[in-house]
């Protein structure tokens, strides 16, 4: 990430935005469970939401520098920071209550990989358990805050059919005004 998406990424005005926007739609749309995935950390402002809503929180982060800030930060707490891409985790099938994933699917660098991404998910997902996540549109001012950095939109129309083919469920997606959010559900039966 560009210096100053990891500046804002860190700052109480994201902070704010995350408790005053995000956390009502994740309260409103799942019940997190007791044992959750969150991918993508960054700088840890969504672990400290989800961290309180939850028993034990697995945060799966691909940058070394970022992780182990986070990992010194929460140490001693109900997280543990694992570095490594969230497209390959090595957990076991069938393990955790929930997943979430925000702000992160953009940063990953193809199609493909989101899509490994979205399968790896899955697999690890109990039967039933959701995927919650957000992401941002593309548009001129989303491009202009990637300068130099990644910046891989996802489609938030074609999304449902693209997570129905790699095998989730009951599939809901919202357009806020910043972002758009989506569930998605791992069967209960396969
Ligand atoms: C824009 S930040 C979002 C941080 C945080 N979720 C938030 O909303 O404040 C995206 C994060 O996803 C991480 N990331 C990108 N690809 C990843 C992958 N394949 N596995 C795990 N983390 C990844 C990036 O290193 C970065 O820290």
């Amino acid at each position: 990430m560009n210096e100053l998406h990891l500046e804002m990424l860190s700052s109480p005005r994201w902070a704010a935005m995350l408790e005053r926007d995000l956390l009502p739609w994740v309260e409103a749309v799942a019940d997190l469970g007791d044992d959750v995935l969150e991918v993508g950390p960054g700088p840890g402002l969504t672990t400290d939401l989800l961290r309180q809503r939850t028993a034990h929180l697995t945060a799966v982060e691909i940058d070394p520098q970022l992780a182990a800030r986070l990992a010194e930060r929460l140490a001693g707490t109900n997280v543990t920071v694992v570095n490594r891409s969230a497209a390959d985790t090595e957990f076991p099938d069938d393990r955790f209550s929930a997943a979430a994933c925000f702000a992160v699917l953009h940063h990953v660098a193809t199609a493909e990989v989101q899509d490994e991404l979205f399968g790896e998910i899955l697999r690890v997902l109990q039967p039933g358990a959701p995927l919650i996540a957000s992401d941002g549109y593309d548009n001129e001012g989303t491009r202009l805050h990637h300068t130099d950095d990644l910046f891989v939109p996802l489609d938030p129309e074609s999304l449902p059919a693209r997570l129905t083919e790699i095998g989730y469920t009951d599939i809901a997606v919202a357009l806020a005004e910043y972002d758009f959010r989506f569930i998605a559900r791992k069967p209960t039966s396969r």
